[in-house]
């Protein structure tokens, strides 16, 4: 164990901390978190942790959530400024307006997104339960925010349904693209396509399997396939290698990298535990409006 594991774990006990990480940060980030996942298992179980403070190894959204369901327990970002530009791509005005326009409307928001967009919505979705949720709501009109990829996507799968699509993005998986893929496929042709639903059409399309996080290293450790192209963000290989030592994993090109995620290091974290400086507060009215649709969310995927 190094130094800085040695401390973090010792400021841990000493802090009553544990470490939540999301599967897109560095492996050895991964490697001294009590709780690796993707969002929904990490919005989860951030809502029933125990203990007094959460160190978030994520973007701030992920620590906004844990603040807004777990209200007394002290949440830490080893760095404030690791983000999620998605998270901030659809407004407030916006979602007034088409409120106005269908009376029916139901504002479902993925939660990459920050605490006022989800204020301002009726229910959160992650990618592992997006189709569920929107299956179950009564509304015909379903006002998607703020993740065009993922609206697309289970907008094909419920044909009944009238989901209106805003413009947002993850710039990370919107540049994947379908020819970069079919290049990986040419050089691995026994490889499955695994792909994250925030990919553009083209590159879903050629997935054998299309899911969350958690559903790609599912897929990839039922499959009998020893082969795997990985459509999403490269801090995943770490588990999936982990999980599957004899299966090969191949990157789209040089891999695709989140830079929020990436800004999260061991070093930042022990100094997280140590000065307890980097806490995520949010004004309370804020927090009890987006707490209502991320339990809507807890309540919906059970
Ligand atoms: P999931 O964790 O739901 O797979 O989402 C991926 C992501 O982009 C997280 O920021
Ligand atoms: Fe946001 Fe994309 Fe990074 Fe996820 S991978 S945190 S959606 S920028």
């Amino acid at each position: 164990m190094s130094d800085l594991t040695e401390k973090i774990q010792r400021l841990k006990k000493e802090k009553n901390a544990v470490i939540c990480a999301h599967y897109y940060v560095d492996g050895e980030v991964q490697d001294v978190a009590d709780y690796i996942g993707d969002s929904y298992y990490l919005a989860k179980i951030a809502s029933k942790v125990k203990e007094d403070v959460i160190v978030f190894c994520g973007v701030s959204f992920m620590g906004e959530s844990a603040k807004i369901l777990n209200p007394t327990k002290t949440v830490l970002m080893p760095d404030p400024d690791a983000d999620c530009p998605m998270a901030h791509m659809a407004d407030p005005e916006t979602i007034k307006k088409m409120r106005e326009q269908y009376e029916d409307l139901a504002v479902v928001c993925y939660v990459n997104s920050n605490a006022v967009l989800k204020a301002c919505s009726d229910v959160c979705v992650t990618s592992a339960n997006a189709l569920k949720i929107v299956k179950e709501l009564p509304n015909k009109n379903i006002y998607f925010i703020p993740d065009q990829h993922l609206a697309s996507y289970i907008a094909q799968q419920v044909p009944e349904k009238n989901i209106l699509i805003n413009p947002g993005y993850c710039p990370i998986h919107h540049e994947l693209s379908a020819d970069a893929v079919k290049a990986e496929m040419r050089r691995h042709p026994d490889a499955q396509v695994l792909v994250h639903p925030e990919c553009p059409k083209d590159v879903t399309d050629l997935a054998d399997y299309a899911g969350s996080t958690s559903g790609i290293l599912e897929y990839a450790k039922k499959s009998d396939a020893e082969e795997f192209i990985i459509c999403t963000e490269k801090g995943v290989f770490h588990e999936l290698r982990k999980q599957n030592p004899k299966k090969q994993f191949y990157m789209v090109g040089e891999g695709q990298c989140c830079e929020g995620m990436k800004r999260i290091t061991l070093q930042k974290v022990a100094d997280a535990l140590e000065l307890c400086k980097t806490e995520t507060v949010i004004d309370e009215k804020l927090r009890q409006d987006a707490e209502k649709p991320l339990q809507k969310m807890l309540e919906l995927s059970k």
